[in-house]
């Protein structure tokens, strides 16, 4: 377990920018997911981190020493890459052996270490197989177990689950944080997918273009991005954007809901009913209206997707409402003002209103 810190780093191939300029404390034990487009710099940080490549500036601090020049073994660092690398002609326990071997470890700590590390990811019942007898959710695994078997004080996850379908990778990321927390190694884990991120990570760092646009905790990262590529980015659907002025206005998908359902009639119990209520601004209740011209209704089962436009801008609303909704027709739609978010139209940041 430990601490890392990265001050300054950069890392540029020729004029290729691929980190420029990262500030970073992960903590002891931390998950700390690294979330951000195909091109943004998220594998070359890893493999700066790995000590597979070197800095072109700035420094890399494990537990407040500088390791820039450490070779990757010295680094107490294990990484496991998206293709799982796996030795074809080696059994699961030599793969996952390996690297003790190499340490010129006896045979007895090996067969120990190997037997904890394959308990931890449940492949016990699998180590006299060959990588070919396996599963791909298996040989990911292995892949995991491995790292884990000279017990690094960080760990390195490029992408490790992106080879798996669906369902199997959703079990695989459940499985990924129990153990984790139960050893609780410090690790890093690479993703695109947004989902992953917010599940598994007790923070988020967004990376765009080789810097960090944001780190925060999932909730601070959906709720209050920081700049329009954050929110953006992060969301399935992402965050909806209406220009207004030197204004862009954001709120996601599932603020965006039709007016009878956010502005529900009088109540028959208090005078004024909840239409008083939210007129009056009670809790931020206050609603701002939009004439939603409908396009396409997306039936997905728990939910739908409604796409249209609110003007000029292209808007999706999340709904789990079975309303009709006709394509085609237009209809008034609200978000509570407490739900949008302001940015500054020239560079995207986000304005405190
Ligand atoms: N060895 C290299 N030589 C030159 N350019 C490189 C090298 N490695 C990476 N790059 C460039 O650096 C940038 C960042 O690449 P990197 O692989 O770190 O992105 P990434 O965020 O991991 O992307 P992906 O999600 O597609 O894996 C890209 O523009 C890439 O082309
Ligand atoms: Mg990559």
């Amino acid at each position: 377990m430990a601490k890392v810190e990265l001050i300054g780093l950069k890392k540029y191939f020729g004029h290729v920018k691929a980190v420029d300029g990262i500030d970073l404390e992960i903590k002891d034990g931390e998950f700390l997911a690294l979330l951000g487009p195909s091109g943004s710099g998220k594998t070359t940080l890893m493999r700066l981190f790995a000590g597979l490549e070197s800095p072109t500036e700035g420094s890399i601090l494990i537990d407040g020493k500088n390791v820039n020049d450490a070779p990757p073994r010295e680094r107490g660092i294990a990484m496991v890459f998206q293709s799982y690398a796996l030795y074809p002609h080696k059994s699961v326990f030599k793969n996952i052996s390996f690297p003790l071997k190499v340490e010129g470890l006896n045979k007895e700590d090996i067969k120990k270490k190997v037997e904890w590390a394959a308990g931890l990811l449940h492949i016990g019942h699998l180590l006299e197989r060959m990588p070919s007898q396996i599963s791909g959710g298996e040989k990911q695994r292995v892949a995991i177990a491995r790292a884990l078997v000279r017990r690094p004080k960080v760990l390195l996850m490029d992408e490790p689950l992106s080879n798996l379908d669906a369902k199997v990778r959703h079990m695989a990321r459940e499985e990924l944080k129990l153990f984790q927390r139960d050893i609780g190694v410090t690790t890093i884990y690479v993703t695109h997918d947004q989902a992953e991120a917010m599940g598994l990570g007790d923070r988020i760092a967004v990376m765009n273009a080789g810097r960090i646009s944001q780190i925060g905790a999932p909730d601070e990262i959906y709720n209050e991005p920081s700049d329009t590529f954050v929110a953006g980015f992060v969301g399935i659907p992402p965050m909806n954007f209406i220009e207004k002025d030197n204004v862009i206005l954001g709120f996601r998908p599932e603020t965006f809901l039709p007016a009878e359902l956010i502005n529900p009639p009088i109540s028959p119990f208090s005078k004024g009913g909840l239409r008083g209520i939210l007129k009056g601004g009670m809790g931020g209740l206050d609603i701002m209206k939009f004439k939603f011209r409908i396009e396409r209704v997306e039936n997905l089962g728990s939910y739908r997707l409604v796409y249209g436009t609110i003007g000029e801008n292209k808007i999706i609303s999340n709904l789990s409402a079975r309303l009709v909704l006709k394509e085609g027709e237009e209809h008034e739609f609200c978000v509570r003002l407490n739900d949008i978010r302001y940015f500054d139209k020239n560079n995207g940041v986000r304005i405190k209103k």
